[in-house]
């Protein structure tokens, strides 16, 4: 008599039809490759330190000071500001890093995260409206599976798309409702497209739950101004939807042009009945510590019972990893002018955002430079999405794979993200080192003249 191992038929039907493209079949692939001894530039997703770039010294040494507290009482040479912060953390969190926290998070984590917000939008944040989250992307899965308990719920979401969402909302059995984001115009938002996308939703029988907002956009490096976010919201308040404002690249603008959160124009209108869910992280900016998994989710306009249910998925998961929580504090609470450890932070700080705007202008010239390839001018993120035109018959995903094969360059097609019929993209990252990125583009260059053919 046998026992009987676990079949895919026995797999919940939902997850077999989640598709994740930033780490789908052709990243397999990649990593196969590599195995075997190609060389692979991995362009696939947002991961900074996995393609060179250094973590902040000041998060290193304060982080390395909590893990072994020990080091404190020794003379290791680290500034003294590094030390007074390391000690006042110990101080707010005695026990240390080994332990589960609350399930919101640390308090005085959440305080500084309020001040954070203060700062940044002139406006008030309550700290028992914020939750740490393993990434933004726990704090986006929460919500999601709050909302979402059958078919007809639907979430809108730009088109194209992060694809933590379309795959969210496959594996919770949702709706997705698309709203195409407008190509021919930098990627703006179209009210008109907005309006047509939820009124054939709704005369399908969707009840819309959520609007979901990226910017500065993955993956089409778009920046939203004030006006956009103004018509979104009000957008929101007629239909009756929360809006879900994903804000993880706030520090990436590489344009005159602040960063304008949802939560400071929900507060110019004084709407007090639109939900808010805002998200921010420490996997992009200029920490790029996406290993640390770490972000938040600041409510607003949220009933008490809501918020209630939302602490008890935190609680499911007992709480958010703690070190993560610690990185997040760092962002929101650097060193300021005059700690000895300032000057640092300002080089490394000021040095990856200028590298970042740098290759942002190289990757969408080189290849705006490429007959064939068309990229909108990526004024925020990390990210290129360029309309390619290819022969009848191909489709982006072959053209990927191919590149793959060929170039050892990673990249993801535009299908993992959604794009108009009849029209093809890929996404890739800025992030290689200048002369790396200056390789892809040739390499694309080659390749894409030959495709086909
Ligand atoms: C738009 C967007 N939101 C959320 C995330 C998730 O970030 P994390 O979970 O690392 O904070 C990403 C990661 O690439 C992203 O691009």
């Amino acid at each position: 008599m046998g026992g009987k191992m676990i079949t895919i038929k026995d797999i919940n039907k939902k997850l077999i039809n989640t598709h994740y493209a930033v780490r789908g079949p052709i990243v397999q692939k990649a990593v196969e490759l590599e195995a075997n001894g190609k060389e692979i530039i991995y362009c696939n997703n947002g991961n900074p330190q996995s393609l060179g770039q250094k973590p902040l010294t000041f998060v290193r040494q304060v982080l390395s000071l909590l893990e072994n507290p020990d080091l404190i009482s020794k003379d290791i040479g680290y500034p003294q500001d590094i030390i007074n912060t390391a000690k006042k953390i110990i101080d707010e969190d005695p026990n240390g890093l080994g332990t589960y926290t609350q399930s919101a998070g640390l308090l005085f984590v959440r305080k500084a995260i309020a001040k954070f917000i203060e700062k940044r939008d002139g406006i008030k944040s309550d700290p028992n409206m914020i939750h740490l989250t393993d990434g933004a992307s726990k704090g986006i899965q929460n919500v999601l599976t709050a909302l979402i308990s059958k078919e007809t719920d639907g979430i809108m979401l730009p088109l194209p798309q992060y694809p933590l969402y379309s795959a969210t909302i496959e594996l919770l059995g949702g709706s997705k409702i698309f709203y195409e984001l407008d190509e021919g115009n930098n990627w703006g938002l179209s009210h008109e497209y907005m309006e047509k996308s939820y009124k054939k939703a709704v005369a399908d029988g969707i009840d819309i739950k959520a609007i979901v907002v990226i910017n500065p956009s993955n993956p089409t490096g778009g920046v939203l101004d004030y006006d956009n976010i103004k018509m979104i919201i009000e957008f929101a308040k007629e239909k009756n939807i929360a809006i879900m404002a994903d804000e993880v690249y706030q520090d990436n603008i590489y344009i005159k042009q602040d960063f304008v959160s949802f939560a400071k124009v929900l507060n110019n209108l004084e709407i007090n009945d639109v939900t808010l869910f805002s998200y921010h992280s420490v996997s992009k900016g200029y920490l790029g510590e996406c290993g640390h998994r770490s972000g938040y989710v600041e409510y607003r306009n949220i009933p008490d019972d809501v918020i209630n249910q939302l602490l008890k998925m935190q609680a499911v998961g007992l709480c958010s990893n703690h070190p993560g929580q610690i990185v997040i504090y760092l962002l929101v609470n650097p060193p300021k002018e005059g700690d000895e450890s300032f000057p640092l932070f300002i080089e490394e700080r000021d040095g990856i955002l200028s590298s970042l705007k740098k290759k942002a202008k190289i990757l969408s010239n080189g290849l705006n430079s490429i007959e064939g390839i068309t990229c909108n001018p990526i004024i925020g993120a990390m990210y290129a999405f360029p309309n390619i035109t290819i022969p009848q018959g191909k489709n982006d995903f072959d053209y990927c794979m191919k590149l793959l094969v060929e170039t050892g360059i990673c990249i993801v097609p535009g299908s993992g993200f959604g794009q108009k019929e009849g029209t093809h993209h890929f996404r890739t990252t800025i992030l290689p080192p200048e002369e790396k990125l200056r390789e892809v583009v040739e390499k694309i260059k080659v390749f894409h003249g030959n495709y086909g053919n």
